[in-house]
């Protein structure tokens, strides 16, 4: 099923929170001066304009990005903000930048990237955008793709797992997806963003991962009580965490959510 489209939910506040994180991790590994790659299993359009009818029509990114711009939010330094001013620079100042926009505002010459988008026309637009020599872009299942891809060259680097959480059956295959690629690449580090729905569909999820006993995990779980999103929180698991980066995604999610953020 691919009726999901991040359009209508590009710079909500739970989209913040994974690409805000996404910039610290970036930012650690590229205070090395050795080149790395970045690799996504569901990279949507990469790029997404706030003006546009499906950001319009649910409005959310109000209460996202354009609130925590307004209130400074995070600093003008933040590796996020950066990465937005830089592609607003380019695209106009309604522009919102994906996951994959983030990484190219931040990544190096000789970094390199692969995309999966499987969605045709969120896959075309992708290429339209981003393709370039270092940028590999595949029409391609990220389930099946991203364990078939590591470990790439260069071997240091950083994998986004952020699927749409369509159907129920996503929750277990997330898990299952993070869990592959830790085994076929052990440095990588791995940055899985989860939604958290009354349900409960991500408690086993958390459980599965935490019952791995993981390398350098960092959590969190931020609650997004009285959003007028359908979701309670969002969540992020990250592997291999640089210990330079946790305090800065301690203080960014603090910054973004207040007391409300953090695991127990
Ligand atoms: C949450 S969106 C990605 C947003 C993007 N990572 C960002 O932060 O800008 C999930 C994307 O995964 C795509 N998708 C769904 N199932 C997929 C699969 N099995 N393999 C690759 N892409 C898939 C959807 O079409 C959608 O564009």
């Amino acid at each position: 099923m691919l009726s999901y489209q991040h359009g209508y939910h590009a710079g909500n506040l739970p989209d913040v929170h994974k690409h805000a994180a996404l910039a610290v991790l970036l930012a650690a590994l590229t205070a090395k001066d050795k080149p790395l790659s970045y690799l996504e299993s569901h990279a949507g359009r990469g790029l997404y304009d706030l003006a546009a009818p499906e950001a319009r029509k649910t409005g959310e990114a109000r209460a996202g990005v354009d609130a925590l711009l307004a209130r400074k939010a995070l600093p003008e330094e933040h590796p996020w903000t950066v990465a937005v001013q830089r592609v607003r620079a380019t695209y106009g100042p309604t522009a919102y930048p994906g996951s994959p926009a983030i990484a190219r505002a931040l990544l190096r010459p000789g970094d390199r990237m692969h995309l999966m988008e499987l969605h045709p026309q969120e896959h075309a637009a992708l290429e339209r955008g981003f393709r370039a020599p270092d940028v590999h872009i595949h029409r391609r299942d990220g389930h099946e793709g991203l364990p078939a891809l590591v470990p790439p060259v260069p071997r240091r680097g950083l994998v986004l797992i952020d699927p749409s959480y369509e159907m129920k059956t996503e929750y277990a295959g997330a898990g299952d997806l993070l869990l592959s690629v830790h085994r076929k690449w052990p440095q990588a580090v791995i940055l899985l963003w989860y939604p958290v729905l009354e349900a409960g569909l991500h408690g086993e999820l958390v459980r599965t991962l935490e019952g791995a006993f993981l390398p350098k995990v960092w959590r969190d779980e931020a609650q997004l009580t009285g959003s007028a999103l359908r979701m309670r929180g969002s969540g992020l698991f990250c592997v291999n965490t640089p210990y330079t980066a946790e305090p800065i995604l301690r203080t960014t999610s603090a910054a973004l959510f207040g007391a409300r953020a953090g695991v127990t």
